[in-house]
């Protein structure tokens, strides 16, 4: 899609044009065909757990994204006599109705559209489904755009956890989970060990610092109100219907355009990695068996590089990758991340302690990953090739290169052509009417 005008109005009220020329806009409702979603595999978790008497109705923001995707199938399916799902999303540029659509005729699963940053949208959505239960997974989660566009992180990750809090207070609620992430603890040296729960949040980059910051509004509504707070933070999550920004699924796409992989500076940071069926019987573990007022790390073991992920999916795809020249023939090194943690390392022995081990080995979870992406990878959320591109830039649901980015005339000087007004019409008639004059 190219060449979208759209008439907007500055903070100042000044009427501009913002020109948005070729880009991408994404449309998470829109549904790919009849006999190819059919045809997609319903994947969940594997966990089935005594339901809890106190949980009823479960609301889970950002269900409509990658992690929540399979924690709303899982809980759905599971549990169909026990708990009622309500899937609470935005439909962000990374959202799919794709992700749940197998679960519409569920007489337990409804899908709210709502933003999470809307105190309204939260009350209407708690009182119309008698909410008792929140897994609160919406978020901005892609570290790369949290460096150019950090307010959106901060207002939906920080403010939008704050609402869902206080409207969570106001309501009453059983349990309340929230999901965060092991990159609040920051860079774990080489050799360092493994860090635990009680660790100190160090974050370093925006995405993480929002994040961090979340953790702390949930720590206060945990000891001002006794609010019932789980806090959950994970290893880096993979698998099938992960919006294909994030480097797994970026990588096989692009494999399976036969384009090269675009590598943020020198490969060799290190991720720990938890396949998403592995998470989701995490989540049911934590939520079944956990202790209100606990967190709890999600750890596993797969410690990999950003450069062997490149010669794991070469191997799957069938590529020579062994020899440099050869690498170096799918491989392209691309500027670095502003700052980039060299790796995240967490102990999972508490969480053991309730009996949740990964049961999904890297080599495995890669297999069938890629195997998914093979089959559905284009079509599920619409046009991904700026998405592929090495650092694309996101407004709203619109996707532009960084360099088609960079070319686009910046708000102030599209807004105040030579003979422009800064005043509107109707603040123009206001002041006239009131005696002033510009
Ligand atoms: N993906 C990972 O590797 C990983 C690892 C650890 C923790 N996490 C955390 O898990 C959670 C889910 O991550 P993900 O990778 O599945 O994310 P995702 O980006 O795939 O999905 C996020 C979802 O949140 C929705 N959303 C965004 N803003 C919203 C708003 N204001 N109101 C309502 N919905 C909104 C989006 O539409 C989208 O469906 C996040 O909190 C993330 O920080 C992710």
């Amino acid at each position: 899609m190219s060449a979208v005008e759209s008439p907007e109005l500055l903070p100042n009220g000044a009427h501009y044009v913002k020109r948005r020329r070729d880009s991408t806009i994404l449309n998470p409702k829109s549904y790919v065909t009849a006999e190819l979603w059919k045809q997609a595999p319903v994947l969940k978790g594997s966990t089935k757990f005594e339901p809890l008497p106190e949980s009823r109705n479960i609301l889970i923001t950002g269900g409509a994204g990658f992690i929540a995707c399979w924690f709303v199938r899982h809980l759905t399916l599971t549990y169909p006599d026990h708990y009622n799902i309500v899937s609470f999303d935005k439909l962000d540029y990374c959202a799919s109705l794709n992700n749940t659509r197998i679960l519409d005729g569920c007489p337990n699963f409804t899908f709210e559209q709502g933003d999470i940053t809307s105190p309204s949208d939260v009350k209407k959505c708690l009182r119309k489904h008698k909410i008792d239960t929140i897994f609160h997974f919406a978020a901005q989660s892609h570290v790369d755009l949290s460096f150019g566009n950090s307010y959106q992180f901060t207002n939906t990750n920080v403010y939008g956890t704050h609402v869902l809090l206080e409207r969570a207070r106001e309501h009453g609620i059983a349990r309340f989970i929230h999901i965060s992430t092991d990159e609040v603890y920051g860079d774990v040296p080489i050799g360092a060990a493994d860090l635990s729960e009680t660790s100190l949040l160090a974050p370093t980059n925006p995405y993480s610092a929002s994040k961090a910051a979340a953790e702390m509004m949930v720590s206060a509504y945990r000891s001002s109100f006794k609010l019932p707070l789980i806090t959950v933070r994970s290893n880096n999550v993979y698998g099938p219907h992960q919006f294909p920004e994030k480097i797994i699924p970026k990588f096989i796409m692009l494999l399976q355009r036969k384009s090269k992989l675009l590598v943020h500076g020198d490969g060799s940071p290190t991720r720990r990695y938890v396949y998403a069926g592995d998470i989701v019987d995490a989540l049911d573990t934590i939520f079944h068996k956990g202790t209100i007022g606990q967190i709890y790390n999600i750890a596993s073991k797969d410690e990999i590089s950003n450069t062997d992920i490149c010669h794991r999916l070469l191997e799957i795809f069938g590529l020579p990758h062994k020899s440099p020249q050869d690498f170096l023939k799918w491989v392209q090194h691309t500027e670095d991340r502003p700052f980039n943690d060299q790796r995240y390392a967490t102990d999972g022995a508490k969480l053991a302690a309730l009996g949740w081990q990964p049961k999904t080995s890297f080599e495995e979870g890669l297999q069938s990953t890629v195997k998914w992406y093979q089959r559905f990878g284009e079509v599920w959320w619409g046009d991904i090739s700026r998405v592929l591109t090495p650092f694309p830039v996101v407004e709203g649901t619109e996707i532009w290169t960084k360099e088609e980015h960079d070319a686009l005339p910046s708000d102030e000087e599209t807004a105040l052509g030579e003979n422009d007004s800064l005043w509107t019409t109707k603040a123009l008639n206001n002041l006239q009417a009131s005696g002033g004059t510009v």
